[in-house]
């Protein structure tokens, strides 16, 4: 059977991953700051930084010396600190990314949860490239302590850079892992409550009405899993909307 790596296992979509994995058979190794009760082969990691990311890979190693796949889907909302907006969503994601890489069996694949929120990513490519371009957490987060329109929009940052981030992770393992990204829309996990005081309570409750409801995790991890599955084989450095249309309506929108 195949093993998968499943970081922010204990909530929401991590929980929906972890799951949908264990029906198809898999092993699932879930990481998490929280471990569920009675969770076996689970890592306790703080995924804030490199070096807890680093760390996590140390521990995942010693449990599984090879994984099939990996699913990064710890992240935090735009109300918490920039700092860790920054290090959960980019800094630990890429460490933990760059460390199990070489665990990873050839035809492997990595998938990165993004979001809608990105979608302009295109726009700041310069940035976010010279966010990236720094190999050390403190040099990288001082690149940008004094942009407000960093620190003041690190959510939407965060998830941008994740965009670039699977691309380049997938340029650099062409022809052996496929990494790509899921950008949801809002989905009904204890922190959409976070994402209302965030962007705003009647933007997420008007995007909400559109498109007929929240996303349950279950329909953000179904795309997870197809990712990763060999029915993506040809998929690679992508990114999916899972937001129920919203983006396309935007789109529309503002035509
Ligand atoms: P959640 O809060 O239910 O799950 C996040 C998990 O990440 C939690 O189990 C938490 O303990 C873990 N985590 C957070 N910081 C950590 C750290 N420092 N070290 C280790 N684990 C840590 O939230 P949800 O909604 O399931 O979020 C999953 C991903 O989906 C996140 O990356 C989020 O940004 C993204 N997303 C969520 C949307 C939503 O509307 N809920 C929309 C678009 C993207």
């Amino acid at each position: 059977g195949r093993t998968v790596v499943v970081t922010g296992a204990a909530s929401g979509i991590g929980a929906a991953t972890a799951a949908a994995f264990a029906r198809l058979g898999a092993r699932v190794i879930g990481v998490d700051r929280n471990v569920p009760d009675g969770a076996r082969d689970f890592v306790r990691a703080d995924l804030s930084s490199s070096a807890g990311a680093a760390a996590a890979a140390e521990e995942v190693r010693a449990l599984a010396p090879r994984i099939d796949h990996l699913a990064n889907i710890a992240g935090v909302p735009g109300t918490a600190p920039w700092r860790t907006v920054l290090g959960v969503n980019v800094l630990g994601l890429r460490a933990l990314t760059d460390a199990l890489l070489p665990s990873i069996a050839e035809g492997g694949a990595v998938v990165h949860l993004a979001s809608n929120v990105a979608d302009g990513w295109a726009a700041r490519v310069p940035q976010l490239r010279a966010f990236l371009s720094h190999a050390d957490d403190a040099e990288a987060l001082a690149s940008v302590e004094d942009d407000a329109e960093v620190t003041g929009n690190s959510y939407r940052f965060s998830k941008e850079c994740v965009r670039v981030l699977a691309q380049a992770q997938a340029a650099a393992s062409l022809g052996r892992v496929r990494v790509n990204s899921v950008s949801p829309g809002p989905v009904s996990t204890p922190i959409l409550d976070d994402f209302k005081r965030d962007h705003g309570t009647d933007k997420v409750e008007g995007a909400i009405s559109l498109t007929g409801g929240a996303a349950t995790p279950e329909a953000v991890a179904d795309v997870v899993v197809f990712l990763a599955s060999d029915g993506a084989r040809w998929v690679n450095g992508s990114d999916v909307r899972v937001d129920g249309g919203l983006g396309a309506h935007r789109f529309t929108e503002a035509a």
